[in-house]
């Protein structure tokens, strides 16, 4: 994280000053009178900051894998489940937004939307999604790049797989040597090394553990989500131009770490 300030520098130093609380506060900006405005923009921008902290994390946890760092990668990665759950329960304060309060100022969002979350896509392209289409609809540029960028690097499953292989699981070479940027629809020959790993125990399996949490955690915040839409707007499209539930209904149970789930029945 960059910090221009000295940090010896704690001359005056306050609680708000800190955490820059006047730029903060300031951040949220209704666009219309209505008293319900003021939580949706809190929540959206909660999220972002969630967001933030997700793709921090995860980051930090591939880091840790490539230095074989192999606790450090797991206390992160157990820091993402956490920040999910949380993810899943800030549902709850928006499902108090009843369908007249929030077309009450529908209208100011024109055509902005959730759909247009750059961190959102980075995080999906981060945990493999390799979807380049949707980072084409990004509205900014600068966005558009970073999210480009990650879907062309190594995702936190070819993270988790090279560290597999350096601790001597037999990860066939094919797989390390991939062109990342493809998707990955699960391994067969792969499964078998998962499922010895899993047989034998220990902080392998339970980093693997980790990953399907954090996979039924996305999976979990979409389902919350897209109920979340229905008893809001019912069947009318986005705001971001799509069929609305019809759309998100098609990512429910999308998996990101498919072996993970293709091994279960045989466990
Ligand atoms: C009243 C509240 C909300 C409604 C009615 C709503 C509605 C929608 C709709 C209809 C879409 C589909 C794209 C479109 O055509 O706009 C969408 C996508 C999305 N929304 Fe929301 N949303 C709400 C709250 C939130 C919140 C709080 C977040 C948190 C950041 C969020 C994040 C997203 C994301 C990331 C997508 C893209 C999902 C994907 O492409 O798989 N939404 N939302």
């Amino acid at each position: 994280m960059s910090n221009e300030r000295d940090p010896s520098d704690t001359k005056g130093l306050t609680y708000a000053s800190y955490l820059a609380l006047d730029e903060l506060l300031g951040l949220q900006r209704p666009r219309s009178d209505e008293h319900d405005e003021l939580l949706f923009i809190t929540i959206h921008q909660t999220y972002e900051l969630w967001f933030k902290q997700i793709l921090h994390e995860v980051r930090g946890a591939m880091g840790a894998l490539a230095a074989n760092e192999s606790w450090r990668a797991s206390h992160r990665l157990s820091r993402v489940r956490h920040i999910l759950k949380i993810a899943v329960a800030q549902v709850d304060i928006l499902e108090t937004l009843t369908p007249l309060e929030f077309a009450a100022f529908r209208s100011r969002l024109a055509t902005s939307s959730g759909f247009e979350s750059a961190q959102f896509r980075e995080i999906e392209a981060l945990f493999g999604i390799r979807n380049a289409r949707l980072a084409d609809l990004l509205p900014d540029e600068k966005a558009r790049e970073v999210v480009r960028a990650t879907l062309q690097a190594p995702s936190l499953w070819d993270a988790t797989i090279h560290w597999l292989s350096v601790r001597g699981c037999a990860v066939p070479s094919r797989l390390l040597t991939r062109d990342v940027s493809e998707s990955y629809e699960g391994d067969e020959e792969l499964q078998e090394v998962l499922l010895e790993i899993y047989r034998a125990g220990g902080e392998a399996a339970s980093i693997l553990e980790q990953l399907v949490d954090i996979d039924e955690g996305v999976q979990e915040w979409r389902y919350r989500h897209v109920k979340m839409v229905e008893r809001t707007i019912g069947r009318k499209s986005g705001t971001g131009g799509s069929t609305g539930v019809e759309y998100l209904a098609a990512s429910l149970r999308r998996s990101l770490f498919p072996d993970l789930w293709a091994i279960r029945d045989r466990m």
